[in-house]
């Protein structure tokens, strides 16, 4: 039986035990918080801004930034700020810093609702807390008159404008808004500029200086939908290749791309555009539509990374970007609409089979005891013969043993 005095400390104990299990986990180190591979997710999870300082105590680069990532760190939680700095040492949590992708000591990440942005600011204490700032301002302009709106609406890309009149909506919108920090994103909380634009409703309005001009959200306010939304509407129907845009359609989560190789400014290009257009808008969200300017020098390369001739010229290209790009061509290159459609729709349901990159056989890959082979002979020449047995040796010409073995190849070969 407890006595009231074990009972009190019984209280006590449970308190601390809770306490500490609330607090103690994410420990700090004169106010830097101290992450490892537990408690991590949870800390990213509990402070929306936080900067991580992956690194290794042998490092001099690592030791020098200490002293000013702590003053950093100090000054931020003196002021009040949200932002918090943390800290991983890799060369302990190492599973923490291999699934994080570190390379190199000391890594700056900053987490902001939990989406990684790389740190390439100043080491010292005033630079790091002027970039943090800077990434954490608000990430909406507000919009409080019709003219704003005019003139915020008014590009050649996308603006998106949130009306709301719940706080609620304002937070999810300001979210997503920070989390595509690339976009120009716009609050309006003024009643008296919705009545005119959304007959006082609350939503979004995405404006695009190409195609339809203007599309409204009405799904309901869900940050993942939103931002899905955003994703598929920030693009063109048909979008030009540039690099700018390259960067974009690698974060925006559609992993499917159709894409036309074609030479800008000419009537037949042209033509194709306008059909790919019409087409486009079936598969929205599915796929992206690209064209490449094939007259573009810069371009040259990616011509090059899907094996196409300047006789195949213009021609589609289907890609799947995953770790490994899978690419897709038409069995018989067809831009007429039924051909393009049925390509889309045999690469969409997965019965398209991969254009595997090649080399040309050579004319000579018979005449040597070795033969050479290539992905356009393999199956007929190892494959379909099946009754003759073949040892095949896979090199690469840059390795030092298969340059060592060549001359012993041939050798068994005759
Ligand atoms: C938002 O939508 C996504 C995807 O449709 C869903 O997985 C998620 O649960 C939704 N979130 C909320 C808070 O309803």
């Amino acid at each position: 039986m407890f006595t009231s005095g074990h009972a009190v400390r019984f209280v006590v104990f449970v308190g601390v035990l809770l306490f500490s299990f609330a607090s103690s986990n994410i420990i700090e180190e004169e106010n830097v918080l101290v992450l490892t591979t537990n408690n991590f997710d949870d800390a990213l999870e509990r402070y929306s801004h936080i900067l991580v300082e992956f690194y290794a105590p042998w490092c001099g680069h690592c030791q020098a930034l200490a002293p000013e990532y702590i003053q950093a760190a100090t000054k931020l939680k003196e002021m009040g700020s949200e932002i918090r700095l943390a800290k991983v040492d890799a060369t302990i949590e190492k599973d923490l810093a291999q699934s994080r992708n570190i390379k190199g000591y000391p890594t700056l990440i900053f987490f902001k609702h939990s989406s990684p942005i790389n740190y390439n600011g100043p080491r010292k204490a005033e630079g790091i807390i002027q970039w943090l700032e800077k990434k954490t301002g608000s990430p909406t302009t507000i919009i409080d008159s019709l003219e704003q709106l005019v003139a915020f609406s008014n590009t050649d890309k996308v603006a998106i404008v949130g009306f709301f009149a719940s706080e609620t909506y304002t937070t999810i919108f300001m979210g997503v808004a920070g989390k595509m920090d690339k976009l120009p994103f716009g609050l309006c909380t003024n009643k008296d500029i919705f009545d005119s634009t959304l007959s006082g409703n609350d939503g979004i309005i995405i404006y695009k200086g190409f195609d339809e001009k203007k599309v409204v959200y009405n799904d309901e306010l869900n940050a993942t939908k939103i931002e899905n939304f955003i994703n598929i509407h920030q693009f063109e129907l048909v979008s030009e290749f540039s690099q700018e845009l390259s960067e974009r359609f690698f974060e925006a989560n559609i992993d499917r791309h159709l894409i036309f190789f074609a030479p800008k400014a000419e009537v037949s290009t042209d033509r194709s555009i306008d059909l790919l257009r019409s087409i486009a808008s079936d598969f929205r969200g599915q796929i992206l539509f690209i064209s490449v300017d094939t007259s573009a020098d810069q371009y040259k390369g990616i011509i090059e990374f899907f094996g196409i001739n300047q006789d195949e010229i213009p021609c589609l290209r289907a890609v799947i970007l995953q770790e490994d790009v899978a690419r897709f061509k038409q069995k018989e290159p067809d831009l007429s609409e039924e051909g393009i459609r049925d390509f889309v729709t045999d690469f969409l349901s997965g019965k398209l089979k991969h254009d595997l990159k090649s080399q040309v056989v050579p004319d000579d890959w018979n005449d040597n005891p070795v033969k050479i082979l290539t992905s356009s002979n393999f199956n007929e020449i190892i494959i379909e013969r099946k009754s003759k047995k073949a040892l095949v040796e896979f090199y690469a010409p840059w390795c030092g043993h298969c340059k060592a073995l060549a001359p012993v190849w041939d050798l068994l070969g005759k």
